[in-house]
Parts: structure tokens; C-alpha cells; sequence
């Protein structure tokens, strides 16, 4: 929008922004940083997760990554958790102009239930049109890496793997290979991050990418990185991102 915006006395847009990648892509790590940042620029941020965010979500969760189960029930208990979550938390946060950052949403279902698990497509988009049509991220961070590379953070943690974790590189190669194709599909809302590098590398990047969000009052985003990159065959520096 042209018109110029005075923050003292224009209410500050709700923004809901996500963070995607297979597991060990080190998203986590990135999101506690993210997340202060924002707060120290007097943002008010709820910050959450998928599958969970609620009492029962996390219930729900517990269920997911541990119990085995049809992968249309693991679909089905994907959708009902995110439903709650967007009922308890979600919804009224950004009705109430507040900033919503989550690790994971529907995203995540496409990836790992779609691509890695074989669900067909217009399942997912049935649920995704019964639980929350019209609703999307306003930005979602894609930490883009190859499986071996993150099988071998997700072993360093010296943690079980959960149900998840525990499958092999081919299904994280689905998974990622859906993850891209979501990106591209709709390129304005995602931003891919090349997450081999180093933690502290991606931290400034992300720092970046907050920078630029929180100064923004209007209808567009503009904010230009290096490292980031749009789509995994056009990995250029300094891709200007114009989001809407
Ligand atoms: P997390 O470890 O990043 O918190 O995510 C938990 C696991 O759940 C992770 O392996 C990805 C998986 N997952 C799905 O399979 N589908 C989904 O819709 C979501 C939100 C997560």
C-alpha cells in the first residue's frame, strides 16, 4: 500500500510465520532467537508448535510420535490437533493483532503425511480446507538441507528417535522433495533457507529476515538476504523476496 503508516498510531497487523524442514534441519534452534527479537521490538508474539500448542495437542502429540497407527489416522490426528490449536490459540491471537510464530503447520502435513507417507493429495486438501480455509502463514521459513546431513545432527543429540526420526533417508528425501514443491507452488509466502551451514550463519540470516519483517507496517514485505534462496535450482545471493 502507498500510504504512509505512523506506528504510534496505526494498530500493528497480525503476522503468523512458520518454520518447516525435516527433522535435524535445525529450525528449533532458530525460533527462541526469532521469537526475542521480536518481543525486544515490542512485538506481542505467541510462540508454539505442531502437533501440540494446546493440552490436548500435546497429548496428541505424545500419541503421534510414539504410538504406531494408520498413516490416515496420523493424517487425521495431525488435522484435529492443528484444529484446536488454531481454535484456542491461533485464531485469537492474531484477531487480537498479535504475532504467531509456530514450528511447523499444514506445511509439515504435505511434507511428511503426502510426500513421505503416500497420503493422497486431495485428503490433505480436504482437511486443510475443513480446518482452516482462507488461512495461510504470511511467511514460512523452509530450512532446506539433504537427509544424510540432518540424520547425522538428529543422531549427534544422542536422543531416541521418535517414529518420525526413526524412518530412513528415502522418505526424508520425499519429505523434502514435497516440502520444495509446496514452496514452489506458492513462492510469495515461503523463504528456503540453506540449512547446512552453520547455526550461527543461518542465526544471522534469520536476524535479517526479522529486521526487515518488523519494520514493515504495510501490505508488502521487502527484505533482501544473502544465503536465501527461492527455489533449490536457483540458489542465488541476495534474492530479492517480494511478498505480496
Ligand atoms: P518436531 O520434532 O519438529 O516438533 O515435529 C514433530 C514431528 O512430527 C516431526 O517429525 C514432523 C512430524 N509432523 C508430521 O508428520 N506432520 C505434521 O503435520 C506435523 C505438524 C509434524
Amino acid at each position: 500500500g502507498g500510504r504512509p503508516v505512523h506506528p504510534e498510531t496505526q494498530p500493528v497487523k497480525s503476522r503468523f510465520i512458520t518454520f518447516e524442514g525435516i527433522d535435524g534441519a535445525g529450525k528449533s534452534s532458530q525460533i527462541d532467537a526469532v521469537v526475542s527479537l521480536l518481543r525486544a521490538q515490542g512485538r506481542v508474539v505467541e510462540q508454539s508448535r505442531e502437533p501440540g500448542g494446546t493440552a490436548l495437542g500435546e497429548r496428541l502429540r505424545e500419541l503421534l510420535l510414539h504410538e504406531a497407527m494408520h498413516l490416515e489416522t496420523e493424517a487425521m490426528l495431525m488435522f484435529a490437533a492443528r484444529r484446536e490449536h488454531l481454535a484456542a490459540r491461533i485464531e485469537p491471537a492474531l484477531a487480537a493483532g498479535h504475532w504467531v510464530v509456530c514450528d511447523r503447520f499444514s506445511d509439515a502435513t504435505f511434507a511428511y503425511q503426502v510426500g513421505g507417507r503416500g497420503l493422497a493429495r486431495d485428503k490433505f486438501e480436504a482437511l486443510e480446507a475443513w480446518v482452516h480455509p482462507g488461512l495461510q502463514p504470511d511467511l514460512t521459513l523452509l530450512f532446506d538441507l539433504p537427509p544424510e546431513i540432518a540424520a547425522a545432527r538428529v543422531a549427534a543429540t544422542g536422543a531416541a528417535p521418535d517414529r518420525f526420526e526413526r524412518e530412513q533417508r528415502d522418505f526424508f528425501e520425499r519429505v523434502r522433495a514435497a516440502y520444495l514443491e509446496r514452496a514452489r507452488l506458492d513462492p510469495a509466502r515461503f523463504c528456503i533457507v540453506d540449512a547446512t551451514r552453520s547455526p550461527a550463519s543461518i542465526r544471522a540470516d534469520i536476524e535479517g529476515v526479522e529486521t526487515e519483517l518488523s519494520a514493515l507496517m504495510g501490505s508488502r514485505w521487502n527484505w533482501r538476504l544473502s544465503h536465501v534462496y527461492l527455489d533449490a535450482e536457483n540458489k542465488t545471493d541476495g534474492t530479492m523476496l517480494d511478498n505480496r
